[in-house]
């Protein structure tokens, strides 16, 4: 059966780029984000970005409107999940309240419905025990910022299904996203191999080999990443860098991903990158 209306569970970075994605292709998406003065930021930003990529001739759309219209906003779980036929949940990384959200969304969806997660690390056999339909909970890993980057890692859980990891992979394709096939293994393929650069970026950093700017700047040029680590961990959040970094650790048991001590001083001091305004670099509002 094709999916032609998603819900998305979360709208901050990664919730309202889904959205965005998924209304722009043409799906019908209705989101669930208590948080007003946090929905109004996502309604605001994908409002933003839908006019930009109108205007850059990436989106062939009338107005802004023409998407935003096929988006409804809701504060309870049951109105959010009414009709849909996948749900994509995009909340923070913390285990405990993905698992506890599984479990609602379980109760809460028919049987049908497909259950993702758009987590960067966490496993999808855990949050597919939650519930009741293990073999239709699947992984579903966008990259920020999610209108612009392509990739999406299907995650196949133990028992996922054939048929789950198919329609997912064709509702991600009709989001204009290239699906790309992993296993469930620690931050799948990308993270597991972004973070320990992130990370190792950091050590660098920590070691006074060279101050930020040059480390980004060498990365970029000698490199050719658009954005060096250090700019790139800010852009993340570096409180979602150590709690990838950490899953890593402790489920691989390889002392080479413990994460370093300026990042856990960073994160303890509040200082999270972008969105709060300060991580390795400031960012003035
Ligand atoms: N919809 C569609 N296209 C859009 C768009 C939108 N809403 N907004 C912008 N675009 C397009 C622009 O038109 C532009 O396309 P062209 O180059 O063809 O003109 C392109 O996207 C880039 O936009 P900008 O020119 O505004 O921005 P930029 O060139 O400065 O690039 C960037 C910004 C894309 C963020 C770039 O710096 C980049 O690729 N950075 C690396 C990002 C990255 O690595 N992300 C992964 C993070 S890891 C992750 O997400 C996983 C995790 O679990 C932690």
């Amino acid at each position: 059966m094709q999916v032609s209306h998603v819900t998305v569970i979360g709208a901050g970075a990664m919730g309202r780029g889904i959205a965005e994605t998924a209304a722009v292709s043409g799906l019908q998406v209705s989101v669930l984000e208590p948080d007003e003065a946090q929905q109004q930021r996502a309604r605001d930003a994908i409002h933003e970005s839908v006019e930009r990529a109108i205007r850059r001739g990436k989106a062939e759309l009338a107005s802004p409107e023409e998407a935003t219209s096929r988006i409804g906003w809701f504060n309870s779980l049951e109105d959010a999940v009414a009709g849909a036929g996948c749900v994509i949940e995009a909340i923070p990384e913390i285990e405990a309240i993905k698992v506890d959200l599984f479990r609602q969304l379980d109760g809460a969806c028919e049987d049908h419905v497909l259950l993702t997660s758009n987590t960067s690390s966490i496993s999808i056999t855990l949050l597919g025990a939650a519930t009741s339909r293990p073999e239709r909970v699947a992984g579903m890993h966008f990259f920020n910022p999610v209108p612009v980057m392509e990739p999406v890692e299907i995650v196949r859980g133990e028992v996922t299904s054939d048929e789950t990891v198919e329609q997912v992979a064709e509702l991600a394709r009709r989001m204009g996203r290239k699906p790309f096939h992993v296993q469930d293994s620690p931050g799948f393929a990308v993270n597991r191999i972004l973070l320990p650069l992130i990370n190792e970026a950091i050590c660098t950093l920590q070691e006074g080999v060279a101050d930020a700017e040059t480390i980004d700047s060498l990365m970029k040029l000698g490199c050719r990443h658009p954005m060096g680590p250090l700019e790139l961990a800010d852009f993340v959040g570096l409180d979602v860098c150590l709690s990838i970094l950490k899953v890593l650790h402790d489920d691989l048991g390889d002392p080479k991903f413990s994460p370093c001590p300026l990042l856990v001083r960073k994160v303890n001091a509040g200082h999270l990158g972008r969105k709060t305004g300060r991580g390795f670099y400031d960012y003035p509002e």
